[in-house]
């Protein structure tokens, strides 16, 4: 049994743990210092998950109460994807980095949708929920997410992932909303986000604006915001390494 007054601490301490927010997540490459991802108050913190585009988590996130969620990015390396995924016990993978861009990891949809056949789609029967290629908002998107669909018919896509960067919220809205109109019985997760007006104001009110309408967004799954890992980039950040405002309305 386990005394009173040991159980009074259990909760009261409890009491001071944030809730997690299930939906709200940060992206950061583990290149970066380890003490940007840990200036993160991990007991403050609403974060539940975190990725870094690699398929393992860094030695510093491991035992952290923030999930780690695998990324196989592209078709490098896509052997070991089963054994990476099995050591980590992994729950959720996420899949092809920026697949229509020539700068990332530039696939063909239908070559991509022969890899997920090959390597992705083996890893359902183990229980993995399986993430849809992260497009970009770029024109070339949503025509190669029509593709890959195509191609990958028979796929599990648990879920569909985007990019999306811009000034103001407006047309961050539309993406989300045509996507979703195109694929109405897929969940979204948006693994990368920001705007990029670079004036703190404005970009203030969109984080604290999106933030807010995602939440009530059933079908939005899970959010991203991007430029944790980079000092300032999209205002996170502050030169000295710790959060920024923008930061701070987002992991706080
Ligand atoms: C993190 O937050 C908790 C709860 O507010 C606090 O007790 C603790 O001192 C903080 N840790 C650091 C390193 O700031
Ligand atoms: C399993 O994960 C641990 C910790 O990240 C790592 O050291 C080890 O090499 C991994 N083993 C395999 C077979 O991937
Ligand atoms: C899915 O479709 C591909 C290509 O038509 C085929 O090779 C594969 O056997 C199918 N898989 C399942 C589980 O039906
Ligand atoms: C969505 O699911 C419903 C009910 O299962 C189905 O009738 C409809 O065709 C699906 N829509 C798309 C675009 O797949
Ligand atoms: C930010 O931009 C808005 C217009 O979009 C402008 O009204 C405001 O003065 C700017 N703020 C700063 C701090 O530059
Ligand atoms: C948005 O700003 C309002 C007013 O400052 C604040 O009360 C609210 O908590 C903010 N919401 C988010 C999601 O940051």
């Amino acid at each position: 049994m386990v005394p009173l007054t040991l159980l009074f601490l259990i909760v009261t301490s409890g009491l001071a743990v944030a809730k997690k927010d299930s939906k709200r997540g940060l992206t950061f490459p583990s290149t970066n210092n380890p003490e940007d991802v840990l200036n993160i108050n991990q007991t403050q913190s609403v974060i539940s998950w975190i990725y870094d585009w690699a398929l393992s988590p860094p030695s510093y996130l491991i035992n952290t109460n923030v999930e780690y969620v695998p990324m196989q990015w592209g078709a490098g390396n896509i052997e070991n994807l089963a054994s990476a995924v099995k050591n980590q016990s992994a729950k959720t993978l996420l899949t092809f980095n920026e697949p229509d861009f020539n700068q990332q990891s530039n696939l063909d949809a239908t070559y991509a949708a022969e890899l997920w056949q090959k390597y992705i789609e083996p890893l359902k029967d183990e229980g993995v929920r399986l993430g849809g290629p992260a497009i970009t908002s770029s024109s070339t998107g949503l025509p190669w997410l029509r593709e890959f669909m195509t191609a990958c018919g028979n796929c599990s896509v648990d879920f569909l992932t985007v990019h999306w960067y811009g000034e103001g919220t407006a047309g961050f809205y539309d993406y989300l909303w045509s996507l979703h109109g195109q694929y109405p019985n897929h969940t979204v997760w948006v693994t990368e986000y920001a705007d990029t007006a670079g004036n703190a104001t404005d970009v203030l009110q969109f984080i604290n604006q999106t933030t807010t309408y995602m939440e009530t967004l059933d079908w939005i799954e899970r959010y991203a915001w991007f430029g944790y890992n980079v000092c300032q980039l999209h205002l996170f950040i502050a030169s000295t390494h710790s959060l920024s405002e923008t930061g701070e309305r987002h992991v706080l």
